[in-house]
């Protein structure tokens, strides 16, 4: 019996006969051979079938195969210096799984619509595999980071009974005779935990009824967030940054390969380093007046106005107190200046914009209670949240990061649509 193996270990087999399971991704023949690149989800490689090798029937019948078919392929592993993975398999037997006809995704070019149609299939292909890589690899690298630094995971509900992020981008859901929401941030849960672990984390799916079609906006992104008690702004800043570079640096190291295929510029990111610059939301304002930007102290910054300030620096920057008015109710009010609250954004650099929300929250009981009724918030839906500031209230802070702009960054994307393996959006639930 002849060992199966993985593409990605082919270096250990050299002058073996191996067979590998896989799917055709391209064939070419010239007369007497046939050139048939096997792909397997680990790797590519080329299976060269000499016609002297094989019967009749199996090389006419690899003359056929269209891209696509899944096969078994048994030959003999030589190396070659011409292959971009140093080997190649000289074939002396083909099993044909499945003749898989007129696959959609051709080497030609296709639009975007077509593909995210055919996402199912587009991610077969290579450059999505890169990306997709990379994604696997930027959540391992956040769950360590967290888990190695004292956190406890602590996974937060989907269904929700209130909103944390603003009532205007809620999915509701029907619970029996009830109607919840699709939670949009693990947070109010994660400040439970904090009281009770001290730091935890969670990490998980969260929604948001993004009616605004963007590059950056996706309805349904992951995001992972920490919370530690006994913690403030600073100390919030000085972790989001630590985490940052630590998971950016672990990319770097162990997903070169898949970088590199995606023809990212990779000093740009060995240079993410701490400390990242720190600015006030105030600021920001003045540098984007500078650049030439009509905007006032008050105003939100948009998706361009975040590209412009995040160009202006060659890491991430943090900018922190926002004017408390457009932020959420849960956000802490600066007691040196109560027109702003101590939350912070982290803006990723090369124009990728806000890739980390987050800040202290506020732990007064009657300031909370306030501006629940301000926000025209259900005061019952909160009431176990303002437990926690009955009960043994303490400075604390957080924040959310979303993987997908993470992955967004990190691999170069122009959109958030391909940094997910399955997108939603305002115009798409499928496939
Ligand atoms: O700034 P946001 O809304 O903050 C919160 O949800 C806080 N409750 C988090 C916390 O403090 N625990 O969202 C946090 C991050 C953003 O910086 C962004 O990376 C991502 O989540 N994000 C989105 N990603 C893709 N599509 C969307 N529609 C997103 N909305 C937010
Ligand atoms: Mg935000």
């Amino acid at each position: 019996m002849v060992q199966a193996i993985y593409i990605s270990d082919i270096g250990n087999h050299e002058g073996h006969e191996v067979s590998l399971n896989g799917w055709l991704y391209n064939k070419r023949s010239s007369g007497k051979l046939h050139f048939l690149q096997l792909r397997d989800g680990t790797g590519t490689i080329q299976c060269v079938m000499f016609k002297g090798d094989v019967s009749p029937d199996m090389f006419q019948q690899a003359d056929h195969l269209p891209q696509e078919s899944s096969l078994t392929v048994t030959g003999t592993v030589r190396a070659d210096a011409r292959s971009p993975i140093g080997f190649e398999v000289s074939v002396k037997s083909l099993t044909v799984h499945q003749l898989a006809h007129e696959y959609p995704i051709t080497p030609k070019e296709h639009g975007v619509a077509f593909l995210l149609d055919h996402r199912h299939l587009w991610l077969r292909s290579a450059r999505q595999h890169a990306i997709l890589r990379v994604r696997s690899e930027i959540i391992g690298a956040c769950r360590d980071y967290f888990d190695d630094h004292g956190f406890t995971l602590l996974d937060a509900p989907i269904f929700t009974p209130a909103a944390c992020e603003g009532t205007t981008t809620l999915f509701p859901v029907k619970y029996f005779d009830d109607t919840v929401y699709l939670t949009q941030s693990g947070q109010l849960y994660m400040e439970a935990g904090a009281m009770a672990f001290g730091k935890v984390y969670c990490f998980g799916p969260t929604f948001r009824a993004e009616k605004s079609k963007t590059r950056r906006h996706l309805t349904e992104f992951w995001m992972i967030e920490p919370e530690v008690a006994y913690c403030d702004l600073n100390g919030d800043m000085d972790l989001a940054e630590d985490f940052i570079e630590y998971v950016v640096q672990r990319v770097l190291t162990k997903r070169q390969k898949e970088l590199t295929a995606l023809e990212r510029d990779l000093p740009k990111l060995a240079n993410i380093k701490k400390p990242f610059p720190r600015i006030s939301y105030g600021e920001a304002i003045e540098l984007l007046q500078k650049k030439g930007i009509d905007i006032q102290w008050g105003a939100d910054f948009g998706g361009d106005d975040e590209t412009i300030i995040s160009e202006s620096f060659d890491r991430p920057v943090i900018i922190h107190r926002y004017p408390t008015e457009n932020k959420a109710f849960y956000m802490k009010a600066d007691p040196e200046n109560p027109k702003v609250a101590l939350c912070m954004d982290v803006l990723g650099p090369e124009g990728y914009g806000e890739i980390i929300g987050g800040g202290q929250r506020e732990d007064d009981l009657a300031l909370l209670e306030k501006k629940i009724r301000d926000h025209g918030l259900p005061e019952q839906a909160f009431s176990w949240y303002l437990d926690l500031r009955r009960y043994g209230s303490v400075p604390h802070a957080g924040f959310g990061m979303g993987i997908e702009r993470m992955v967004s960054w990190l691999t170069g994307l122009h959109h958030v649509r391909e940094a997910i393996p399955f997108p939603r959006m305002l115009e798409r639930v499928t496939p």
